[in-house]
């Protein structure tokens, strides 16, 4: 065992490497230094709880260590890039489900609190398994939408608005009566129909939002983990928790904000849900053909490459799926030794995680400086000759500019169709994420150059 002061120490250590950990991955040059801060500062609160926190049932401990990081190790192997939103989604759901059992543990066990110190206590573990319950369900139901399990269309029940206040009305009433019950002795009832009305409003939440919308319940998520993870440190008494939690609370916050602004989506109409895929019919027709569209190989992708000046390539899901990033650079770089203007568009929610595009460019060692954002270069588009889109679709989609009964619609996407050229790279006329067609491949401009963008982008480099 150690001292309280060395735990303490080693907390506020942990802490300040946390606050470091998330100013280093707010940016990318520094992103790799932030996760090892964020490695030690782990390290370093998992040994100053084992040594000077628990004080027994240490076998229990290091088996669940054992079996957890082992778990977790095999996991971390396995994942593919693209399944990394899932990965995260179901482990956010983890954070719910531990809270929801230190909940009920701190419930269950002997308690010597009296008086308003137990009711206090009542209500962060009522809190605590509250939003557990809710994370733990949502996120469930997040990991079956962006895996495919569960499909993209909201849920919309009628009335549903008066069942979430139903559920929420529930929720205070049993917490009222949890307290009061607890200082009787009671409560395990009042606390059980809880966590069930809260299970059910996650599940319900998510299921209420449409594909379009998963960035932001991701986000959202990861938000409720982090109050999950500060709730149960209140329960704990554990500072480091509690802060821990709120870090990764706020942070998550944030990112939702900022996730809606970029789809310019009102949070609050995201949460109450219906928005996304199947809302309204979409005048493009779901996902039906419209139209004509021309069809190029390898060599003439190559040909029109060569001919122009300033290129832009935007980046999507099916790049990540065809793990084309190092082929993509291996073009850029010959590209640019002809002295053409080579730039990388990043939508912010490309992709199916916050960051995406820039991990996997990152990854192939694409230089930051022609990596831009969505805003950086929208503008610029009457201005690029020719534009890459590999395997993007919802994000470059003009339906969510004109057509207001899209269920993309509102959602600001890089207008490459303004430039001189398009070439799209896909494997067929499919939809993306959130399953409306997309107009912009059978415009006058735009180019298809059908196939896997791995392949088709080395036979465009062998061209080259
Ligand atoms: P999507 O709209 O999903 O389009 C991806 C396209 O890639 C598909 O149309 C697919 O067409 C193509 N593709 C798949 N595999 C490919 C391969 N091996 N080679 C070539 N093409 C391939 O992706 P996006 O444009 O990046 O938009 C992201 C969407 O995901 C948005 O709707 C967004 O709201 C949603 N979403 C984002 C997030 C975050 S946080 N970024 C989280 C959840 C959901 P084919 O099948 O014809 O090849």
């Amino acid at each position: 065992m150690i001292s309280e002061g060395i735990v303490t120490v080693s907390y506020i250590a942990a802490m300040v490497l946390f606050i470091l950990a998330l100013g280093g991955l707010s940016d990318q040059e520094t992103a790799r230094r932030g996760n090892w801060y964020g490695v030690i500062g782990m390290v370093i609160a998992l040994v100053a709880t084992i040594l000077g926190v628990v004080n027994s049932h240490y076998d229990i401990l290091l088996a669940a260590l054992v079996i957890g990081g082992g778990i977790g190790i095999v996991l971390a192997r396995r994942v593919q890039m693209t399944q990394m939103p899932e990965l995260v989604a179901i482990l956010h759901s983890l954070v719910g489900l531990a809270a929801i059992a230190v909940g009920y543990a701190n419930f269950m066990g002997a308690s010597h609190l009296a008086g308003v110190e137990l009711t206090i206590h009542d209500i962060e573990t009522y809190l605590g398994v509250l939003i557990g319950a809710v994370t733990f369900s949502g996120s469930v139901i997040a990991f079956g939408k962006l895996s495919g399990r569960i499909g993209g269309k909201p849920l919309t029940l009628p009335g549903r608005h008066l069942f979430n206040l139903g559920l929420l009305l529930g929720a205070i009433w049993f917490g009222y009566e949890f307290v009061v019950q607890s200082a009787a002795g009671g409560g395990m009832q009042a606390l059980v129909v809880m966590t069930v009305i809260a299970l059910l409003f996650g599940m319900h939440m998510v299921l209420a939002i449409g594909g379009a919308d998963m960035p932001v319940v991701v986000s959202m998520l990861n938000s409720y983990s982090g109050w999950a993870a500060a709730a149960t440190g209140f329960m704990l008494n554990n500072d480091l928790l509690i802060v821990v939690g709120a870090l990764v609370g706020s942070s998550g916050a944030i990112l939702s904000y900022i996730m809606c602004r970029a789809m310019n989506r009102k949070f609050l109409s995201v949460i109450a849900g219906g928005f996304g895929t199947g809302g309204g019919t979409p005048v493009s027709g779901g996902d039906e053909l419209q139209g004509e569209v021309v069809a190029v190989d390898a060599i003439e992708t190559a040909l029109l490459l060569s001919g122009a000046k300033e290129v832009m390539i935007i980046p999507g899901y099916g790049m990540a799926v065809a793990q084309a990033q190092h082929t993509v650079f291996e073009i850029t770089k010959v590209l640019r030794a002809r002295k053409i203007n080579v730039r990388f568009g990043i939508h912010p929610v490309a992709g199916r995680m916050p960051g995406h595009m820039n991990v996997l460019l990152a990854e192939a060692r694409v230089p930051y400086d022609i990596v831009f954002e969505m805003d950086e270069v929208n503008e610029d588009f009457p201005n690029v000759d020719v534009s890459v889109v590999i395997g993007a679709n919802d994000i470059v989609n003009p339906s969510a500019l004109d057509e207001p009964d899209s269920p993309i619609a509102g959602m600001p996407v890089l207008e490459c169709w303004k430039g001189s050229m398009t070439i799209v790279l896909k494997r067929s006329m499919a939809t993306g994420y959130a399953g409306v067609q997309n107009p912009l491949f059978f415009k006058e401009n735009t180019r298809m150059l059908f196939g896997d963008a791995k392949d088709s982008l080395e036979a465009v480099l062998k061209a080259l």
